[in-house]
């Protein structure tokens, strides 16, 4: 691994293989906004275009799919210019990282399009509802992404399933399977852990009490909180796709450039506070993201590694 013979590369490259970490999502910390400092560990991170494949496992609502599909769909496309901010502004964070690989032009940061290739409604349950990583994982990789090489899957699992990792330690993370695939695994915490990871649209169980909660944007907590924690996990995923990438803290334990700066949604944001967002005034659903189709979204703060602290959209 550490011998990787180039900085930077795309997916369709990858040929390595390593355990999955469940160091990425990690669930909100409220004690300090952040100490992290991330910096770059030599490796590759995802450049050019990733295409997505989207397992849902299980029953997975409709509003649930929606929410996610749309926000990654709306990382890439513009909308209506007087609708301020926009998810893609979101994304070039994320994307302003290739400027930071040494040898980069900083005047222009290439794209990085995602692209939703396919879904998948894996409703038969044919895995069981109580998975475990080792067992699960390659499994149900290796029947959606046989025929795609350069594929990233998510894996959505339904509110009646519960997946090894989400819910004790994370409510989503990344990892790499067989040689060249990553995935990601984000949890529905509807029914096993609200209080862990619907936050700031629930009470959490640690930390100083919220001043302050939220109504989600699609009027659908856990839909919602599912985003958060994709947008946390996919900036990880990215900018330290195989963890020699960008992040802080040792390898085992690393902290990614989504995951360093939780629990922070706007500027002001202290523990308890997320900080500044807009509220629809329709529906009271606060958020700080325009998406396609007049979606809304509240995005996390993410590392901006130009300025080395936590940047929000407003
Ligand atoms: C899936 O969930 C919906 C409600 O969210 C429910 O109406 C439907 O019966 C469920 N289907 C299965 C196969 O459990
Ligand atoms: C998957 O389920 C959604 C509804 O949840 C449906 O709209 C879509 O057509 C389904 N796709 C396939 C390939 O069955
Ligand atoms: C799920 O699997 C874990 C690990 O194998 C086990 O400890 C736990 O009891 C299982 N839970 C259920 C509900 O089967
Ligand atoms: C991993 O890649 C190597 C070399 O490309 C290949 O020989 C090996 O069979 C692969 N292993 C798996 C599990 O795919």
């Amino acid at each position: 691994m550490s011998s990787f013979p180039i900085r930077i590369i795309s997916l369709a490259l990858f040929s390595i293989s390593f355990l999955p970490s469940l160091n990425n999502g990690q669930l909100a910390r409220h004690s300090v906004l952040t100490r992290a400092k991330i910096v770059y560990h030599g490796g590759p991170i995802l450049i050019e275009t990733i295409n997505v494949a989207l397992i849902w496992y299980g029953n997975v609502s409709l509003n649930k799919k929606e929410a996610i599909a749309n926000f990654l769909k709306s990382l890439n496309t513009d909308g209506d210019f007087s609708l301020q901010p926009q998810v893609t502004k979101w994304w070039k964070m994320v994307e302003s990282y290739q400027a930071m690989l040494p040898g980069a032009k900083h005047d222009e940061v290439p794209k990085i399009i995602v692209n939703v290739a396919k879904q998948i409604n894996d409703t038969s349950y044919k895995y069981g509802r109580n998975l475990t990583i080792g067992d699960f994982i390659p499994k149900i990789v290796k029947e959606h992404t046989k025929e795609a090489k350069n594929m990233l899957p998510i894996i959505i699992t339904a509110k009646d399933v519960n997946m090894e990792g989400v819910c004790t330690k994370t409510c989503a993370y990344n990892g790499i399977v067989g040689n060249i695939t990553l995935y990601i695994i984000l949890g529905n915490p509807e029914l096993e852990c609200p209080r862990k990871c619907e936050w700031p649209f629930t009470q959490i169980d640690s930390g100083p009490k919220s001043i302050l909660f939220l109504q989600p944007p699609n009027l659908d907590k856990a839909a919602d909180a599912m985003v958060i924690a994709l947008a946390t996990t996919l900036a990880d995923t990215v900018t330290n796709p195989l963890n020699t990438g960008f992040y802080d803290g040792p390898p085992k334990n690393s902290i990614g450039a989504g995951t360093a700066c939780k629990a922070i949604f706007g500027s002001g944001a202290f523990p308890g506070n997320p900080g500044k967002v807009h509220i629809d005034a329709h529906t009271g659903g606060s958020f700080n993201a325009h998406g396609i189709k007049d979606q809304k979204f509240l995005l996390p703060a993410i590392w901006n590694p130009k300025t080395s602290s936590c940047w929000t959209l407003m």
